[in-house]
């Protein structure tokens, strides 16, 4: 989960890191008063999860209050690359004397966590990166010993920042590094970290993304999500527990195994090219032991879904075996029914693998107007993809 500039800041407070007064507002006239509290002079800057917002326009310098209240009525609203800016940040004016970058993330190619630094931060560092990569250092920090006073002199040599800023900033990244482990975050990123005109260190920007897979040990993470944001589709099979993204085609997919629903959507895509070009509606795994609720849960979701027209359910029986999974899908549709929903959407169901035969022949005695049975994977595809067509 990628955090807001002003919710990062806030982590980077929490941890000890330097960062300026601020303040965040939704509506022009209440800059005024936040603009007042800063002393008159206040940056305002468009609170959206994507960079390059300097650029786009989204950060301006406000001479004084009744500024403020403009350019925060300029900037609320705007579009930034596709995010429309609903907040706006009120931050104290800070003078800067040099912009640096230091970030902490996780390099998956590499099987370690890098600290990367350069005394050239600020908006250009997509193109130093590019045009004059030795001027961005990179150095792998090793998961069991962080980033120690010793790891973070060699990121300081390794920049070479300035020798008068080199302590401060040595304390700033064990202090991000503080972030990055107690937050368990998978990004921790400030661009400027600056010396100010008084030869301080302050964060300027921050960037945090944060991992999902921790949320279990990280209760406080849930209140920093934007719930406006998120599809309700996905918000409601969260609240459920189910692992499922919405895609923007009309063949709903269940299927038991994270692999396994990946190739299913690969096969209904392919599929759908002969069917006027009918997708995937989405990505759901029911997990290994699904069992009648868990399989009623994805099947509302998935009827629930305006843009489905038909579902594949495609199930590879292993530990929980076939006829488990046909017990499931009859009781999920009985249980459905009982709750008033309206099932009208066609169900195109494949059992393969352990008890398929029996698990095909409860289905086949349930007989369920909706339900047909494929026997393959590619078959079933297609036949959902035509009924998705067709409807
Ligand atoms: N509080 C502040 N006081 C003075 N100048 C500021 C302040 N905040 C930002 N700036 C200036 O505006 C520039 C852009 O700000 P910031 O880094 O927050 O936005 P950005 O566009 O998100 O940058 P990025 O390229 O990292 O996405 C900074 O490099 C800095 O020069
Ligand atoms: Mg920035």
């Amino acid at each position: 989960m990628d955090l807001f500039e002003y919710q990062a800041r806030d982590l980077f407070a929490k941890h000890g890191v330097p960062v300026l007064d601020g303040e965040v507002i939704e509506t022009p006239e209440a800059a005024r008063a936040v603009a007042e509290r800063l002393g008159g002079r206040a940056v305002v800057k468009a609170q959206v999860k994507t960079g390059g917002r300097g650029k786009a326009g989204g950060v301006k310098l406000a001479a004084d209050p009744e500024d403020a209240v403009a350019k925060a009525g300029q900037i609320l609203g705007m579009d930034i690359k596709g995010h429309t800016v609903h907040k706006v940040m009120l931050a104290a004016t800070a003078d800067i004397a040099e912009e640096y970058y230091v970030s902490f993330l996780l390099d998956r190619s590499n099987r370690t966590f890098l600290a990367m630094a350069s005394v050239e931060g600020g908006m250009e560092i997509e193109e130093v990166a590019v045009n004059n990569p030795s001027a961005l250092a990179k150095i792998p920090v090793d998961a069991n010993e962080g980033c120690t006073a010793e790891k973070a002199a060699e990121i300081v040599a390794a920049a070479k920042f300035p020798v008068d800023v080199a302590d401060q900033i040595a304390e700033v990244l064990q202090q991000l590094w503080k972030v990055f482990v107690a937050e368990d975050a998978l990004l921790v990123e400030v661009n400027p970290l600056i010396k100010s005109g008084d030869g301080r260190i302050i964060a300027l920007d921050g960037k945090v993304s944060l991992d999902a897979n921790a949320d279990f040990r990280q209760p406080g993470h849930e209140a920093l999500e934007d719930k406006a944001a998120a599809n309700p589709l996905e918000a409601a099979a969260k609240a459920k527990g189910l692992n499922y993204v919405k895609l923007d085609g009309e063949v709903g997919i269940i299927g038991n195994g994270a692999g396994l629903v990946m190739s299913t959507l690969d096969v209904v895509a392919y599929a759908g090219e002969a069917h006027g070009g009918v997708k995937p509606a989405n990505f759901l795994d029911i997990g290994g032991g699904a069992s009648a609720e868990v399989m009623a849960n994805g099947l509302e979701i998935i009827l629930g879904d305006p843009d489905v027209r038909s579902v594949f359910v495609n199930v590879f029986g292993g530990i929980t075996a076939c006829d488990a999974v046909a017990n499931g899908i009859v009781q999920a549709l009985e249980l459905l029914r009982s709750k008033g929903e309206d099932v009208t959407k066609p169900l195109v169901v494949r059992l393969d693998g352990n008890n398929a035969e029996l698990g095909r022949q409860i289905l086949t005695d349930a007989n369920h107007p909706l339900v047909q049975q494929v026997d393959t994977m590619d078959g079933a595809a297609d036949k959902a993809a035509e009924l998705a067509a067709a409807k």
